[in-house]
């Protein structure tokens, strides 16, 4: 129900901007009104209304009330269009519940707060951000956390600042393996730091990292920082096997769970805290249904470290709404991410069964696919991917040009292996020339069978 409310939030009840009164008539009695005004007010929208009609009375303004139409009207497009009926399945996307979008609304976005406090009047803020930090431990199995980084990337950032010396080295999985661009010496960040990258020797048949190889690499080279994990990321890495190595070399032990951190923290994929990582960080949005934004956490002799780097090098203010959405979504994590990281993977290994049985290449068939949320699709031809995925688009399902397809959202849907088999069918049509436009109805109509939002 929630959902729908935060469609006509947007859409055809307030086809003009209105007096906060107004909304209350136009809604209506009983709860649902009373709820939907509630909405209003915690997401703001009333206010951008307000400030339409207040903006118009002034002298010489004439086009601000058209301007608020147009920006409803493009936000409620896209709203519409990506929010009810499109198949996402965006490997690196998720859905927030409706808790975690209100925080997100919150008076806390407003302020500001600094550990030297300079600003007065955070009290709750500070308390908000001691609790969230608390289930981010208990989530993780850490020592201490920080919910600051304001993304993924930034996570990273403060990582390699604080770890790898100017002059040393990075050792990660290379783009051409799936590895991510940001921590690569394609004009990503330890190049702006004085930082040498260094490549993990991978098989690309199993898409792991070759551990075997890999030990002889550190023994060799001893990288300052070791960072496991990596964007197109289907199986576990050697942590453990490597742990060793990592310590004989001096070398620092990191992983980049920005993928996974959703099936880590619902114990499903692997711990690398406990498996001789430093330190686990990443997005907080991909598969773990947090708003966007970053996360570090880690054990305790690292602590002081990578605080003193974050604050004020690399995050002043971190958005105080988005740490309380976080920090619910951490406990919707903590409550119900067993049960969501299980049916995440299954969907996937369920989807990539499917597609393989239909002929649509899938990688790492032999290996039985994928342990995690991603499915990959075996294409090589440029041309050929473009057409692909843009096809999909057409046909209202939506994947990266990558080719992962991801089944984390879905899932917080509620799909199952029977919906998976559904997809797969439908992508599977698409692939092998079925006009799209033919597809798109019954991808809509599957996509609206799932308006909850589970797990919360
Ligand atoms: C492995 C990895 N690390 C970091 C990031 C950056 O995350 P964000 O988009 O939150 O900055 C990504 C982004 O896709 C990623 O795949």
């Amino acid at each position: 129900m929630f959902e729908r409310l935060a469609v006509t939030e947007l859409g055809p009840l307030v086809p003009a901007p209105r007096q906060r009164s107004e909304c209350w008539l136009v809604m209506g009695s009983g709860l649902a009104g009373l709820r939907m005004s509630l909405l209003f007010h915690m997401t703001g929208l009333v206010d951008l209304a307000d400030d339409a009609v207040a903006a118009s009375r002034l002298p010489g303004s004439f086009s601000s009330t058209s301007y608020a139409s147009q920006i409803r009207k493009i936000v409620g497009k896209h709203h519409k269009w990506r929010a009810e009926e499109c198949l996402n399945m965006i490997a690196s996307e998720n859905v927030t519940s409706h808790t975690v979008r209100q925080l997100l609304s919150g008076d806390m976005g407003h302020r500001y707060r600094a550990d030297d406090r300079f600003y007065k009047g955070t009290k709750f803020m500070d308390e908000l951000e001691s609790f969230g930090e608390k289930i981010a431990c208990e989530v993780f199995g850490a020592d201490w956390a920080t919910l600051r980084p304001l993304s993924g990337h930034l996570a990273d950032m403060i990582m390699v600042s604080t770890l790898a010396k100017p002059g040393g080295s990075i050792l990660t999985v290379s783009p051409a393996d799936g590895g991510y661009p940001g921590l690569s010496d394609q004009a990503g960040y330890p190049t702006f730091v004085n930082v040498r990258n260094l490549y993990f020797p991978f098989d690309s048949e199993r898409m792991n990292i070759d551990a075997e190889k890999a030990r002889g690499l550190i023994e060799d080279e001893k990288p300052s920082l070791v960072v496991f994990g990596q964007s197109f990321f289907l199986f576990p890495h050697p942590v453990k096997e490597l742990a060793e190595a990592c310590n004989e070399a001096g070398s620092r032990m990191v992983y980049d769970g920005s993928h996974v951190l959703g099936l880590i923290a619902g114990g499903e994929f692997q711990r690398p805290l406990q498996e001789g990582a430093e330190l686990l960080l990443g997005s907080t949005h991909k598969s773990l249904f947090g708003p966007q934004g970053g996360i570090i956490v880690g054990k305790k002799e690292v602590e002081a470290e990578v605080k003193g780097r974050q604050f004020p090098g690399l995050v002043d203010n971190a958005h105080w709404n988005r740490i309380a959405a976080l920090t619910y979504a951490l406990d919707e994590a903590r409550r119900n991410g067993g049960k969501y990281a299980a049916r995440v993977i299954e969907n996937a290994k369920a989807l990539a069964k499917s597609l393989h049985e239909r002929g649509v290449p899938v990688k790492c068939a032999e290996y039985g696919f994928t342990a995690s949320h991603q499915v990959y699709l075996n294409m090589k031809d440029e041309k050929e991917i473009d057409r692909l995925t843009q096809r999909l688009e057409d046909a209202n399902i939506i994947v990266d040009r990558g080719i992962r397809i991801g089944t984390c959202e879905a899932t917080r849907h509620g799909m199952k292996p029977k919906e998976m088999d559904r997809v797969a069918e439908l992508i599977s049509q698409v692939y092998k020339g079925t006009d799209p436009a033919r597809i798109r109805p019954q991808a809509t109509k599957l996509r609206r069978g799932f308006s909850s939002i589970l797990y919360a």
